[in-house]
């Protein structure tokens, strides 16, 4: 009995030395990464492995949405979670495409019976902050909304959308549902922005800079709107994402339910309505100011 107690502790002695060797070697390996990446090097390859395990958890991309950036698998940095058929990809991006819902539609009470699929890309990885940039423009079409937003699996959200009817602005918004919150609180934290120049059918560079300190809103480099971690404070809980979120790009039929559809000033009125419309995402950028940069020595 004895014995095997003695070798019990040994063993145990033997791998809290093992991890604590794990932990010497891990952490100068992730802090030179932080480090090479301002430099803008490349990390040595074997600090690759390393780093997709720490918890800085950003990394740069920037994508003209090749086709090999994107498939319907997810091996790709972004996969198409919408039917095949609701994307193409060309030298002008990534064309996301929504097509009038076949049948008849009735509208009634201000929404349609039926809602179009739209389409809906996701990206494969997610970042804890960082700063993404989206080149887009949406059409204008009243009750379609373009959205380019950040989101994570816990419905927290950073949003920018574009609504269809309303060509002179751009909608900013953000998402952390906190338990006290008796349903989703909608409206409380969006913000209305405009254009320095152009409508929303043309094509602008739309920024979400997210901080552990402040979430920017920018659009064509221009900062329109910034909210401080305090500034979500509802029902004595702080409404702010502090966990990875994945980016997600879309267009979606807001024609439905109420609340929704007059929102995004629908339902669509398919009488007038092109029967195919699509949003054009010309390209994604992910800086990554906020990673753990190397201590001074
Ligand atoms: C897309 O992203 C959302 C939010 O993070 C997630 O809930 C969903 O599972 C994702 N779908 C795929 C196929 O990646
Ligand atoms: C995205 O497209 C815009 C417009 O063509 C261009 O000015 C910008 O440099 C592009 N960014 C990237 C990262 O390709």
């Amino acid at each position: 009995m004895s014995l095997t107690f003695y070798s019990k502790t040994s063993v145990m002695h033997l791998l809290s030395l093992v991890f604590l060797l794990i932990l010497v070697v891990l952490s100068p390996a992730q802090a030179s990464y932080s480090g090479s990446s301002q430099l803008g090097k490349s990390p040595q390859p074997h600090h690759r492995e390393l780093v997709s395990r720490s918890t800085s958890d950003c990394q740069e991309l920037s994508s003209v949405f090749a086709t090999g950036d994107i498939s319907t698998t997810s091996d790709t940095s972004f996969v198409a979670i919408s039917p095949v058929g609701s994307y193409s990809t060309g030298p002008g991006g990534l064309e996301l495409f929504l097509e009038r819902p076949s049948g008849k539609i009735t509208t009634k009470d201000g929404v349609n019976d039926k809602v179009a699929t739209g389409a809906t890309v996701n990206s494969t990885f997610t970042i804890l902050y960082g700063r993404v940039t989206f080149y887009v423009s949406g059409p204008l079409v009243p009750g379609i909304v373009t959205a380019a937003i950040l989101v994570g699996d816990s419905h927290d959200e950073i949003d920018i959308e574009l609504l269809g009817g309303d060509s002179t602005h751009w909608q900013t918004n953000v998402f952390a549902p906190s338990p006290r919150d008796h349903g989703t609180i909608y409206g409380v934290f969006s913000g209305l922005e405009d254009y320095a120049h152009g409508n929303a059918e043309d094509p602008h560079a739309y920024t979400i800079d997210w901080s552990p300190q402040r979430i920017a809103w920018s659009v064509d480099g221009r900062e329109v709107r910034a909210l401080t971690p305090d500034q979500t404070l509802k029902n004595s809980a702080r409404h702010y994402p502090v966990r990875p979120m994945r980016i997600q790009l879309g267009i979606w039929d807001a024609s439905s339910p109420q609340g929704t559809a007059a929102w995004a000033k629908g339902p669509v009125d398919w009488t007038k309505a092109p029967h195919k419309t699509s949003a054009m995402f010309k390209n994604v950028t992910v800086d990554c100011p906020y990673v753990r940069k190397r201590k001074a020595v």
